[in-house]
């Protein structure tokens, strides 16, 4: 069943868990995160980031999730990750997601407030919500200490609490993208995450906040983000590594000639039970 962002993460708050935000990028990609959810009778968002264009056309992948997501029988929201033009917020309200991301995060304070505001009233007009970004997380594989491998290279592009105040008065968003210490891929070196920072901007703006960034997090650190006021966790890079990894043993082992129809299965299981594993902890079972 169809929910928007805001719908979803307020289930998600009255149990005080995150929903596991799954990007796809492959028709076993979706299978994998709706089953996953299914089998464990959990919420979940499907996510679709538009630099996974090189793998797949969002007018082609969306319209399967919006179908699949509407046919399954736990609450999913179909969100678009990431878009940093208007016009894709545009294509994906047209395919009926449920909720996008506006990532003005590279674009100074008053041009992201600006056009996240436009992103706000276009999303109104589908009945759909809005997440937005202030503050950077890295957007390649570098270590959680910065390049450079000095804590201070990354802090100083942690989200500012009293900055994510008024962002949020300002723009009407629905649950807000914080950087306090995760990075997108692989992590380099062990991630150190500011907990404080989390609960102090919560107390602030009083709307979900989102991590990205979640492969190679421990479920340790998972739990103190999600007791400090995280509702969504995005999370990809583990699972495509899993169903990855999975399928190289499978083709090592076999003999025979390899068949594509056997290598997609093999790839949804293996992400099927690395996103179980991601919920049980996200949800607390
Ligand atoms: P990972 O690939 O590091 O899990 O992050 C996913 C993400 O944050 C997508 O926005």
């Amino acid at each position: 069943m169809l929910f928007d962002l805001q719908q979803i993460l307020e289930l998600a708050d009255a149990k005080k868990i995150a929903v596991g935000a799954f990007n796809v990028n492959t028709l076993q990609g979706v299978q994998a995160v709706l089953e996953a959810a299914e089998e464990l009778k959990q919420p979940v968002i499907l996510q679709f980031a538009p630099v996974h264009g090189a793998f797949i056309d969002l007018d082609i992948l969306g319209p399967i999730m919006v179908d699949l997501a509407e046919k399954a029988q736990v609450p999913v929201c179909v969100h678009l990750d990431h878009g940093e033009e208007l016009s894709i917020l545009h294509q994906a309200l047209e395919i009926g997601f449920t909720s996008v991301m506006y990532d003005g995060s590279m674009l100074p304070y008053e041009e992201n407030v600006a056009y996240t505001r436009l992103a706000v009233d276009m999303a109104a007009e589908y009945g759909a919500s809005v997440e937005a970004e202030i503050g950077a997380m890295g957007r390649e594989e570098f270590s959680s200490l910065g390049e450079s491998g000095e804590a201070e290279a990354l802090s100083s592009t942690y989200t500012d609490p009293d900055q994510a105040e008024e962002f949020v008065d300002e723009t009407g968003v629905d649950a807000l993208a914080c950087s306090f210490g995760t990075v997108h891929g692989l992590y380099l070196t062990e991630p150190c995450l500011d907990f404080e920072r989390i609960k102090e901007i919560r107390d602030k703006i009083g709307i979900p906040i989102v991590m990205h960034g979640g492969s190679g997090v421990s479920d340790e650190d998972f739990r103190k983000c999600i007791e400090n006021g995280v509702r969504k966790i995005n999370y990809y890079t583990y699972m495509a590594k899993a169903g990855g990894e999975y399928v190289k043993e499978m083709l090592s082992k076999s003999e025979g000639p390899a068949f594509f129809h056997d290598i997609s299965v093999w790839g949804k299981e293996a992400m099927k039970e690395d996103i179980k594993k991601a919920i049980k902890v996200f949800s607390n079972l």
